[in-house]
């Protein structure tokens, strides 16, 4: 017996200390008036209720929890001091089987297993009953277990899952996992695995969000594909926003390259505009090579307007003004050959005593 107890002690120094090189320590979040066992990561309570053990187990079920199982030392010092103030005895998780020499907590594992606190010698003697286990003998020692049958009325302690959280974007066992850069939302991921919680920041998939889109692939969740307007051999574009890498054909508009130019631009990179010589009220013209999509305004012509047409107004114009001239000095010369021809003729009327 003594030597099992030694054992037990070793066995109790050595979980302490391996407690004390666990630098960085989760924060264990317990639900008010319930108390943190950060060993076991759990959270306990004491309920005064008077139940047998099967009743109370089934009580502890209403909060999803079960009844305490104690198999750290750590645990029975947390229990000790928390006893102090309390005169009655509690139900905790072990029983005995009928015939049984062995007890076992309510997970199934052997109380021999573990971190044993037996109040007096620990029972050896199997019997005939259903033995359970309760702690909380009067006396100096708190914490230390008895068994009684466990058809007895007494309070019990439930224990619960502790709701284990580390610092913003960390997880693991020690909390030394980082969240991955590429988790979506406020970044967040399970604590236990890392998992991202939100999704993945556009441009990254897998549970960790640590897989790049694949070429050619791009954005939320590489739900998208990248332009066959981008330029270059592989038309490649970023896998997180789909700029094409070595920019656009002609005719559309950067980053993306999903947009033909806007109206009135055209060009590589768009960067040309649609000559003003462009008819139409919009002066559109073709995005790839600026070919104006409704002709040209007056005086102009080429694919692109640029080049000052031969004027054919101008040229009806010098007709008409043509016209106007030689018909104006038709008539002059007409009205000039009448006035010299009336002069001839006053001349021959006068001139009769002058020739004779
Ligand atoms: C557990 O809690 C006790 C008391 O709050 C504290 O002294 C101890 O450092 C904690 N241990 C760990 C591993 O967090
Ligand atoms: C427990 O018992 C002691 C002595 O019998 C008494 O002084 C104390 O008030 C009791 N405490 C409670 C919580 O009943
Ligand atoms: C993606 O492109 C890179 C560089 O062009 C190449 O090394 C890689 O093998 C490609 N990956 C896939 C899955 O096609
Ligand atoms: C893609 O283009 C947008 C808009 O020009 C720019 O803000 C962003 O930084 C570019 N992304 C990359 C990876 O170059
Ligand atoms: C195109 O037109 C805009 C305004 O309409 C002007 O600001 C810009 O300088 C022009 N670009 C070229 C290349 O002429
Ligand atoms: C622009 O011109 C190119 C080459 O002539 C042609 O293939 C394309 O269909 C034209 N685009 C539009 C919008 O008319």
């Amino acid at each position: 017996m003594k030597l099992a107890v030694k054992t037990d002690l070793l066995r109790c120094i050595l979980s302490y200390i391996l407690l004390l090189t666990q630098s960085v320590s989760p924060k264990i979040l317990c639900h008010s008036q319930w108390i943190e066992s950060n060993v076991s990561s759990t959270c306990f309570k004491f309920f005064d209720y008077k139940k047998s053990f099967k009743e109370a187990k089934i009580f502890c079920q209403y909060f999803g929890a079960i009844l305490m199982i104690i198999k750290y030392c750590e645990q029975t010092k947390i229990l000790s001091e928390e006893l102090k103030f309390k005169n009655s005895t509690y139900w905790v998780g072990m029983r005995q089987r009928p015939s049984v020499s062995e007890f076992f907590w309510i997970d199934r594992t052997s109380s021999a297993t573990t971190f044993l606190s037996w109040y007096v010698m620990a029972p050896q003697l199997p019997r005939s009953i259903l033995v359970c286990t309760y702690i909380n003998e009067p006396g100096i020692m708190k914490g230390l277990w008895a068994e009684d049958s466990c058809k007895t009325q007494r309070g019990f302690v439930c224990e619960l899952p502790a709701v284990r959280t580390c610092g913003a974007k960390q997880f693991g066992l020690r909390c030394s996992g980082r969240c991955s850069k590429e988790c979506g939302g406020d970044g967040e991921c399970d604590i236990t695995n890392g998992n991202c919680l939100h999704g993945c920041l556009p441009g990254f998939i897998g549970d960790l969000c640590n897989v790049a889109c694949a070429n050619g692939t791009y954005g939320d969740k590489c739900n998208f594909k990248c332009s066959l307007h981008c330029a270059g051999f592989d038309k490649k574009c970023d896998f997180r926003d789909g700029n094409c890498t070595a920019g656009c054909v002609k005719g559309y508009q950067e980053p993306t390259c999903q947009q033909p130019c806007g109206r009135g631009t055209y060009g590589q990179g768009c960067s040309r505009n649609c000559s003003l010589n462009c008819a139409g009220r919009y002066k559109y013209c073709n995005s790839t090579e600026g070919t104006c999509l409704m002709g040209c305004v007056r005086g102009f012509t080429g694919p692109l307007c640029d080049i000052v047409q031969e004027e054919p107004y101008d040229f009806s114009v010098l007709i008409v003004a043509s016209l106007c001239g030689a018909s104006t000095l038709a008539v002059l010369t007409i009205s000039v050959l009448i006035w010299s021809r009336e002069m001839v003729f006053k001349k021959q009327v006068k001139s009769p005593t002058g020739s004779t």
